[in-house]
């Protein structure tokens, strides 16, 4: 299979799995990570700020929630799942009258905005899933304005040493249970934790966003590396 055939295929796979999940999403994000990943979802807001914010991948709608409380003026959150972007659409409902957020349906690939559209751009447990990951960068790039921050959240590969070895039997065995009782979908989470353990490390993230241009790098690890917050400016 080409390679253009077997990204469109994992792309398809990631858009089947999003719109199954979107009603379950958030309960069975909670259960697994015991409610942690909310901190550092905060902890990437803070860094993104004031001013117009894109969510990218933005599924339910908690990453532009916690840059609305962080100080954005506005957030357009992007997502290519329908599902996922009704329910950010119900939970936002409040702050869309207000005219604070707005929902669109689009690919971190090609995303539909001019150069320099944004002050900054987010993004929340996009990236470790996505083939070929390092090619949406240069978008974020173009449609940021100068000096606009860039913040992803993630849970990216486990940290080595027991601590990692711990957290791996926990992937393979506790995360496919979760999903089965709270979203009724085994398969997708057992692909889920699987994903985790084959990605990129966080310090891998920060090169990748240096490569397409982003200065000011920076990995941080939450939770014994188990999550990190990477951070980077367009010059
Ligand atoms: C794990 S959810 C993250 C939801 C949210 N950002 C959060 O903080 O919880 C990943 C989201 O990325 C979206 N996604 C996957 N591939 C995408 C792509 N190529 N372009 C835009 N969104 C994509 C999925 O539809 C899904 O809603």
């Amino acid at each position: 299979m080409s390679t253009t055939r077997r990204l469109a295929a994992s792309q398809q796979f990631l858009d089947d799995l999003y719109g199954r999940l979107a009603r379950r999403y958030d309960l069975v994000n909670a259960v697994q990570s015991a409610g942690l990943v909310g901190f550092a979802r905060r902890a990437a807001a803070r860094h993104l700020g004031a001013g117009v914010v894109l969510d990218v991948g933005a599924g339910s709608g908690d990453l532009a929630a916690a840059c609305l409380a962080a100080g954005a003026d506005r957030v357009v959150c992007l997502d290519r799942s329908p599902p996922m972007l009704a329910v950010a659409r119900e939970k936002l409902a409040g702050e869309e009258r207000a005219g604070r957020v707005a929902f669109v349906r689009g690919d971190v690939f090609r995303l539909p905005f001019d150069d320099e559209t944004f002050d900054h751009v987010g993004s929340g447990f996009v990236f470790r899933n996505l083939p070929a990951a390092e090619e949406a960068f240069g978008e974020l790039f173009r449609v940021l304005k100068p000096g606009g921050n860039f913040a992803s959240v993630d849970v990216l590969a486990p940290p080595p040493g027991l601590f990692g070895a711990a957290y791996r039997l926990y992937l393979n065995t506790m995360v496919p249970v979760w999903g089965r009782l709270f979203a009724g979908d085994r398969p997708a989470y057992k692909y889920l934790a699987a994903s985790i353990q084959r990605c990129f490390t966080g310090e891998e993230f920060a090169l990748r966003l240096e490569a397409a241009g982003f200065e000011a790098t920076r990995a941080q690890p939450w939770f014994g590396g188990i999550c990190y917050v990477v951070t980077g400016r367009k010059p």
